[in-house]
């Protein structure tokens, strides 16, 4: 399914006053990418129990990131799921891959639905964490309104991780994440872009900021590690 089939299905299923709520969401969300206009949006799809109808979306890219993840150690390790969503990779790590897998998520609503699925919540825990998983999450809220991303020429410019950053903040989500980290832990970043200047650039933007980093190849999909 497709995104516009994906939102036909939603509409046909939505009763009419849920159907404006959801309009109006998803304009807001998608027009004004902020904190609160995509947790308002990810709140009503876990409320309405939509999750599943988005996963199925999405299935084909979470298998790409399925099998990244089969090929790490993460059985009995730490992880955390850091914008975990309907919770679906975060089921996988925990149920097929053996590793203790906590959320986290900017929506409260999808946040209740992992705890009735078993979840526990990030709280206080510095330095625990093996592996912290940022899964197409933490570039969707972003200020890239005028596709700069998608215009090729703008890989080659020096400036291009610095104004990476400026659009889509990946470093300074990152940066708070690091002291939850275990001592040999690592973060990965996985988003949906296959534009190899953008995983150069956020290798380079968060070796700038102190990281050590690891591109790794596009099959099965590209992702940045980062300790
Ligand atoms: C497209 S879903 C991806 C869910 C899941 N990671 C997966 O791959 O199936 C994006 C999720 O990330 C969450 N999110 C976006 N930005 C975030 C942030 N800065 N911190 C935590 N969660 C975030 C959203 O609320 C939403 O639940």
């Amino acid at each position: 399914m497709d995104w516009q089939q994906v939102l036909q299905v939603i509409e046909a299923r939505l009763p009419p006053d849920d159907l404006a709520t959801f309009r109006r969401l998803h304009k807001s969300f998608t027009g004004y990418p902020m904190n609160h206009t995509c947790a308002a949006f990810y709140d009503f799809i876990a409320t309405r129990e939509l999750s599943d109808l988005l996963g199925s979306f999405r299935f084909q890219r979470m298998t790409q990131i399925g099998e990244s993840l089969s090929t790490l150690p993460l059985k009995g390790r730490h992880v955390l799921d850091v914008g975990a969503g309907g919770g679906y990779l975060a089921e996988y790590m925990r149920d097929e891959l053996g590793a203790q897998v906590r959320v986290t998520d900017l929506s409260t609503q999808s946040l209740r639905r992992l705890e009735r699925s078993g979840f526990q919540l990030l709280s206080n825990q510095a330095k625990t964490f093996d592996y912290i998983l940022c899964a197409d999450s933490l570039g969707e809220v972003n200020s890239d309104e005028d596709d700069w991303l998608k215009a090729p020429e703008n890989e080659g410019d020096p400036g291009y991780p610095e104004e990476l950053e400026q659009r889509y903040g990946l470093a300074g989500k990152l940066s708070p994440l690091k002291s939850l980290l275990a001592p040999d832990g690592k973060v990965l970043l996985f988003e949906p872009v296959k534009y190899p200047g953008f995983w150069k650039g956020t290798g380079q933007l968060l070796s700038n900021r102190g990281w050590n980093t690891e591109v790794h190849d596009p099959v099965p999909t590209w992702y940045v590690s980062a300790s």
